[in-house]
């Protein structure tokens, strides 16, 4: 399963990428507005950062296919490398997406709140599609199941569209969706920090180190022996 980072903060980018193995970034307006910054300068320093084959995901405002595919082609040159655009998920962006198929360009089609919704996307050549697991949660419905419905439909019909899941909560709505072979999920950062969040990881490996060296003697590690 790939793990992205659904956030625009470069100093969140920078530790996670530094511990563990990420796949790439996920951003929306929202998330770029909260940077306070040039929407380019922050999307280029995250490309840096992530290199060329990281996937970087970014979304296009315009509400009509012609703007879309010109903010997709605007993107791509400012942002070239694994960079897919983000397209809502609505009659003009199923047009958009299937403007931008003809010209190459890879597309995630986004704001997915139902299975038919993830169908079009993936019938109009979306690479992914990505279903607002907690937003569909606030809406009284099970956003996991959805999420599991989309996948199961892709699957089923061979499309090569995977789903991308998005707007999460907490850990338990990723682990049902990595327990359903989810091909990919995109967690706020704080959540990723929480997979490992539990002292009893800590007291276990705090045990280990005091048992060796109430024997071995302190601070010895196994490079010290022959
Ligand atoms: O990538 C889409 C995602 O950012 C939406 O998440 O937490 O705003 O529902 P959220």
């Amino acid at each position: 399963m790939k793990l992205l980072i659904d956030d625009a903060n470069v100093t969140w980018i920078k530790k996670l990428l530094k511990y563990y193995p990420i796949d790439g970034v996920t951003t929306n307006p929202t998330i770029l507005s909260r940077t306070g910054r040039p929407p380019y300068e922050a999307l280029k320093e995250i490309r840096s950062l992530l290199g060329d084959e990281r996937e970087l995901h970014i979304q296009v405002l315009s509400s009509d296919a012609e703007g879309m595919v010109k903010e997709a082609k605007k993107i791509i040159s400012e942002i070239p490398g694994n960079t897919f655009i983000k397209i809502p998920c609505v009659p003009e962006g199923f047009a958009a997406m299937q403007l931008l198929k003809e010209e190459g360009i890879h597309t995630t089609g986004t704001t997915v709140f139902t299975p038919m919704q993830a169908l079009l996307a993936a019938k109009s050549g979306a690479s992914y599609v990505a279903p607002y697991v907690n937003r569909i949660d606030l809406l009284g419905f099970d956003g996991v199941l959805v999420a599991k419905q989309i996948h199961q439909i892709l699957t089923v019909y061979g499309y090569p569209c995977r789903v991308l899941a998005a707007s999460f909560k907490n850990t338990q709505q990723m682990q049902e969706l990595a327990l359903a072979g989810i091909a990919s999920i995109t967690s706020p950062p704080d959540l990723i920090e929480e997979y490992v969040n539990n002292p009893v990881i800590y007291t276990s490996i705090q045990s280990f180190e005091d048992n060796f060296a109430r024997v071995y003697g302190e601070g010895l590690d196994m490079t010290k022996f022959d």
